[in-house]
């Protein structure tokens, strides 16, 4: 005797009901070993919260798909009268057939709503964004690691709070995935990011422009290319990281740029926005100012088609998260800790060289790395292989770590693809605006003067600085004639 009506037993809905049925205990089995933490697999999430359930649908769907068409086919046959669906509750196949229904469509619901919220949780989680698509996403998520926001989602800047952006987040997302699969994505990935949300929606969350005020101190020391020959050398400088609040009026400082009351806009020519021939200032008080660079050749027909871009946090904090940094920094930085021992000879230079030879894989570079350290040592000092190896290991490891967090060869990541537009020394950073070439029709030039984004407290050899806590002139620490007054840092600093 059929429980339920007899176009329910027909092949299709058999198998549908299969799929639905294994699927769903695939998803709890998976789900359990998620939540106790079986394993670490980010595919797990994928499976369990997004392939496996779209399969029970599929499956589930199966069912009065094949109902349909076994009623269909049993009617040509003239076994069932032509009407509309009938529901008896006194006829037992009807009421088995409903309170199957009624149960399966309720636990759905349930089972649904729970993993709807699951899967949106598995969606926005570094682990998702990070680790699935690891080659991919490596450079990104390494260096996200090891930055001072190694602790906020990925999504926090990413979408942000909001239903729109979480809609055009998805939408750019499945295309994202879709790239992935079919190789269709580039080596590295292109920057700015065409879409970003605005960045005062996303980092204003947590940094809001009141909250600017004060001095930063940056300290550091840096080391010559010849430890034997001179001395390392010390800069100590307050950073004027204030102006944000427009509640004390005009005020001065980096943030200016950040008071609400003050609008900058710009037109970069390059799509790195790191050529910029106009820039147009409005102030607390609506005067405006518009500065031109005096080196532009760009005619006021073909700016008027390029984008006039409002300036935002990431117009300057373009590397928040993704930070590579350029070999010369992380090696000097290394040796300022001891980690790479500055009294190896040469070894700001070894380390330079071994950093940025041409890796296939990253594999390939940790294994070349130490053995071109070793021999160029063996070479040039060999009792210091002998006598010294603790600290040439420990160099090597550093030197090795270094690699890891900013080298990414199968990606084609280095510092040189993502300029960072913090400060002047490695990029053009702030000085694409403020080089003393940037200038309003009445002749105002943007102001280029070393003592209005810091002061330098203290400069000299490490051994005997300077100090002054009103600020003094700049010494550049290696003798170029007073080059700097007139060429970018960066031409020279090329970050090697
Ligand atoms: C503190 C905010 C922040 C966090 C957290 C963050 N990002 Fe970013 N991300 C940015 C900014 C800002 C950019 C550069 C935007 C630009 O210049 O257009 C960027 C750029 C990118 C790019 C484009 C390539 C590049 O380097 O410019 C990718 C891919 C990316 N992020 C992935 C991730 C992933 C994956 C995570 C989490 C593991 C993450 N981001 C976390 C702010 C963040
Ligand atoms: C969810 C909160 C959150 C969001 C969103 C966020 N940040 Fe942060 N940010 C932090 C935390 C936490 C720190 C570390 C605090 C500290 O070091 O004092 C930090 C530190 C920083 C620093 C100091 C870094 C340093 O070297 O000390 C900068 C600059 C910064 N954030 C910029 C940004 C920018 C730009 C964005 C938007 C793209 C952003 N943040 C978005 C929480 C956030
Ligand atoms: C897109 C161009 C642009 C970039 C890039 C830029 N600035 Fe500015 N900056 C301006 C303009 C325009 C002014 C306002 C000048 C005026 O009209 O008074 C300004 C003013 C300033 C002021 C003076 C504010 C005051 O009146 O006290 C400081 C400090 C400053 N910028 C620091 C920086 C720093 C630091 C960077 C890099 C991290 C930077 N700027 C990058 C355009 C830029
Ligand atoms: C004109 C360039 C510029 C703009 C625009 C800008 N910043 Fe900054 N910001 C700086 C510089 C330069 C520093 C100091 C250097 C550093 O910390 O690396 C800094 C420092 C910070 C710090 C660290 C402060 C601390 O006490 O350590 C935070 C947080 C920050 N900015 C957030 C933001 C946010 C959020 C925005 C957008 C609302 C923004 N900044 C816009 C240039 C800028
Ligand atoms: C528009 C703002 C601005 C102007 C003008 C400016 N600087 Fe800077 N400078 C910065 C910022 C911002 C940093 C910090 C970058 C960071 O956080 O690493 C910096 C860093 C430095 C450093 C440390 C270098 C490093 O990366 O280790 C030196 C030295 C320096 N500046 C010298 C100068 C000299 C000399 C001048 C005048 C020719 C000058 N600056 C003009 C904004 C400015
Ligand atoms: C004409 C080329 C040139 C220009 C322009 C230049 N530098 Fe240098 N700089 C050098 C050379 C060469 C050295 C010494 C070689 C070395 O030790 O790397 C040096 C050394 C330094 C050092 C000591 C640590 C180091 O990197 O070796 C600092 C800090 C520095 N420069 C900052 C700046 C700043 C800031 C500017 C821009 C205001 C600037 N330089 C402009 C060529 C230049």
């Amino acid at each position: 005797m059929p429980r339920l009506p007899k176009n329910f037993y027909n092949p299709v809905s058999l198998i549908g009901s299969g799929i639905a049925l294994v699927s769903f205990g695939t998803v709890i089995i998976f789900f359990l070993m998620d939540v106790l933490g079986y394993t670490q697999s980010p595919y797990l999430g994928i499976f369990t919260y997004m392939i496996i359930p779209a399969v029970m649908v599929f499956g589930l769907l199966l069912i009065p798909f094949g109902a349909i068409l076994e009623r269909r086919r049993l009617r040509k046959h003239g076994n069932v009268p032509r009407r509309y669906l009938v529901v008896d509750l006194n006829e037992p196949t009807h009421r088995t057939a409903v309170m199957i229904f009624t149960v399966v469509t309720m636990l759905l619901v349930v089972v649904s709503a729970a993993g709807t919220y699951q899967a949106y949780n598995y969606s926005e989680s570094v682990e998702f964004c990070g680790e699935v698509c690891h080659v991919v996403m490596e450079p990104e998520y390494v260096a996200y690691q090891h930055s001072p926001h190694a602790r906020v989602s990925c999504a926090e800047c990413h979408i942000g709070g909001g239903a729109d952006w979480f809609v055009k987040a998805k939408i750019s997302g499945a295309y994202q995935v879709y790239s992935v699969m079919f190789d269709k994505f580039a080596r590295p990935i292109e920057t700015p990011i065409a879409n970003l949300r605005p960045a005062r929606e996303t980092c204003e969350e947590c940094h809001w422009p009141n909250v600017f005020t004060g001095v930063k101190e940056l300290a550091k020391v840096y080391y010559p290319i010849d430890t034997t020959e001179s001395e390392p050398w010390t800069i100590v400088m307050n950073l004027k990281i204030g102006g944000g609040q427009s509640e004390l009026g005009p005020t001065t400082g980096i943030h200016w740029h950040m008071n609400t009351a003050n609008v900058v806009r710009y037109v970069a020519t390059d799509q790195k926005r790191q050529v910029i021939p106009w820039i147009e200032s409005t102030d607390l008080t609506g005067k405006t100012k518009i500065y031109r660079s005096i080196e532009t050749t760009v005619e006021d027909a073909e700016l008027a088609k390029h984008e006039k871009r409002t300036m935002d946090c990431i117009d300057c904090h373009n590397r928040p998260s993704h930070i590579y940094y350029p070999p010369f920094r992380t090696i000097n930085d290394a040796m300022a800790l001891n980690r790479i021992d500055s009294t190896l000879p040469n070894i700001r230079a070894l380390a330079s060289v071994a950093l940025t030879n041409e890796y296939r894989t990253k594999e390939e570079a940790l294994r070349l790395i130490p053995s071109f350290v070793r021999r160029e040592l063996r070479t040039h000092a060999p009792n210091v292989l002998r006598t010294r190896t603790n600290d040439v290991d420990r160099s090597i490891r550093e030197i090795m770590a270094i690699y890891t967090r900013n080298f990414f060869p199968e990606m084609k990541v280095t510092w040189q693809h993502y300029p960072n537009n913090i400060g002047h020394t490695y990029d053009l950073g702030c000085f694409r605006c403020h080089d003393n070439k940037h200038v309003t029709e009445d002749g105002e030039v943007l102001t280029n003067d070393c003592n209005v984004c810091h002061t330098i407290v203290e400069q000299g050899p490490t051994s005997n600085p300077q100090q002054n806590i009103r600020g003094m002139e700049f010494v550049h620490p290696a003798d170029i004639d007073g080059a700097w007054r007139d060429v970018p840092c960066s031409s020279c600093h090329l970050g090697i």
